[in-house]
């Protein structure tokens, strides 16, 4: 098999494929990542990964390539996976790197061959795709028969391997106008999961694209709703930590993604729910997702009261205050920085005159990439430096583990913003800090 876009999916699905005893070619426009993969580095952070990658690399089973000649000769079956990031401009999903690798593969293709998607794409997608296949396959004469199936991904970063060899679920989509070889060739792909027990959900096009946008969807919805009850907490005093862990335990409700703080980001949810929202627009079913706008607004709001926050406990002015963030990935265990709320507080922050000093274990690099006008610290000590006021802003294991009497050494006043409500309040309190938090009244 070939997988087509090798970033945070599409490196981590051609690895794992190959641990799972597939022989398989990862193909990129990007010359430096190849390079990188080919020599058996990963270029981004994702735990457990390295291993893999070396390991099934060593077997032969692993090569990379920029070449689309040598994909259209190596395999019938070709995962998708570039990304759809969000259109300058626009709420809709961007699909010109699917396109362009449809553009570059099919006309080299002979023969039979499945194109399995990854990437998340609009609903009605894999049906304009199939159209621009068999079209770019008729031009090219080479007596090509392409089938295009939706097979969407719900891997976490972070737990990108575990989610990817051992899924909670695989979903197919496959189109029923025509023969499809979807389901068995996927059944045969994933055949150590599923002997694993590993639920198996065959569909149509449209609801395997439908499925992973609303699943994206659903857990967007869920944190803004425990961010918008934390507004209510903040204005009367109520503790939203207590409030979650009580309305939790309900098991039709559930206590995971419902930690308020600073919200969600990454290279997912924010334009998923955008790109869902720009298409029940275009399919004239907007009312239908408007609380979708909502959802992002909330979103949108608690990183501006993180900053507002700040700017009271520096008593009203920012201009020249010392600020520390801690984190700049979009959540722990990851070195992604797209759309991410420490990053973006930490940005605000510095626009508004703080002299703001980040650290962060692993996204350093990419933050600086993004935003290189930001004091960068080389350690966590050196960030905490002289700073009058601490953000917490990403759950890094080694910020929530950080000692508050140590920490008291090193900054010049003890005020910190527990922005991912992580810390012992009282531990920290104990310490002389003044601590502030997302939805609870503390001092
Ligand atoms: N990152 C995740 O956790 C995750 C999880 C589920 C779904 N997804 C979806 O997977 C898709 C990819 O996401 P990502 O985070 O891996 O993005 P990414 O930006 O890390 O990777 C995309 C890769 O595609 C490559 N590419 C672009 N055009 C190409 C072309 N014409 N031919 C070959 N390669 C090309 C890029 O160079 C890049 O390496 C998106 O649709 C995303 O929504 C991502």
């Amino acid at each position: 098999m070939t997988v087509i876009g090798t970033g945070y999916l599409g490196a981590t699905h051609a690895a794992c494929m190959a641990e799972l005893g597939h022989d398989v070619l990862g193909v990129d426009v990007d010359p430096a990542k190849i390079e990188a993969l080919s020599d058996g580095r990963v270029p981004f952070f994702e735990p457990g990964l390295p291993e893999v990658l070396e390991r099934t690399m060593e077997s032969g089973r692993l090569r990379f390539t920029t070449d689309y000649a040598e994909a259209a000769g190596h395999a019938t079956v070709h995962f998708l996976a570039v990304g759809t990031p969000q259109q300058r401009g626009s709420y809709a999903a961007d699909l010109t790197y699917v396109h362009a690798v449809l553009d570059d593969l099919v006309p080299r293709l002979e023969g039979r061959h499945l194109v399995l998607g990854k990437s998340t794409v609009p609903v009605g997608t894999a049906v304009e795709l199939q159209e621009r296949v068999d079209a770019l396959a008729a031009e090219a004469g080479r007596g090509a028969e392409v089938e295009i199936a939706w097979n969407p991904e719900f891997l976490r970063e972070g737990y990108a391997v575990k989610d990817t060899i051992t899924p909670d679920r695989i979903v197919v989509g496959h189109r029923t106008d025509r023969p499809s070889t979807a389901v068995e060739t996927a059944r045969e792909i994933y055949a150590r999961p599923l002997d694993e027990g590993t639920p198996f959900f065959e569909m149509n096009l449209p609801t395997a694209e439908l499925v992973k946008v609303s699943a994206n969807a659903f857990l967007a919805t869920k944190i803004s709703f425990i961010n918008a009850v934390s507004e209510i907490c903040e204005a009367t005093g109520a503790d939203v930590t207590r409030l979650a862990d009580a309305i939790g335990v309900d098991d039709r409700i559930g206590r995971k993604f419902l930690g308020a703080g600073l919200g969600f980001g990454g290279g997912c949810l924010p334009k998923d729910i955008r790109a869902f929202m720009a298409r029940a627009g275009e399919l004239g079913v907007d009312q239908a997702l408007t609380f979708l706008r909502e959802v992002d607004a909330i979103n949108q709001r608690r990183r501006e009261r993180v900053v507002e926050l700040t700017r009271e406990l520096t008593g009203g002015r920012l201009i020249g205050r010392r600020v520390c963030v801690l984190g700049a990935a979009f959540k722990p265990n990851s070195d992604d920085v797209r759309d991410s709320p420490a990053l973006n507080v930490a940005g605000s922050l510095s626009l508004a005159g703080a002299s703001v000093s980040v650290y962060d274990p692993q996204a350093m690099a990419n933050a600086a990439r993004v935003f290189p006008t930001l004091g960068y610290a080389g350690s966590v000590e050196e960030a905490l430096q002289g700073a009058e006021v601490v953000v917490l802003a990403t759950e890094w294991r080694q910020f929530r583990d950080l000692d508050p009497a140590a920490t008291g050494e090193l900054v010049d006043e003890r005020v910190i913003i527990d922005a991912r409500n992580v810390l012992d309040a009282d531990a920290w309190r104990a310490e002389g800090w003044t601590v502030a938090a997302l939805g609870r009244a503390l001092n």
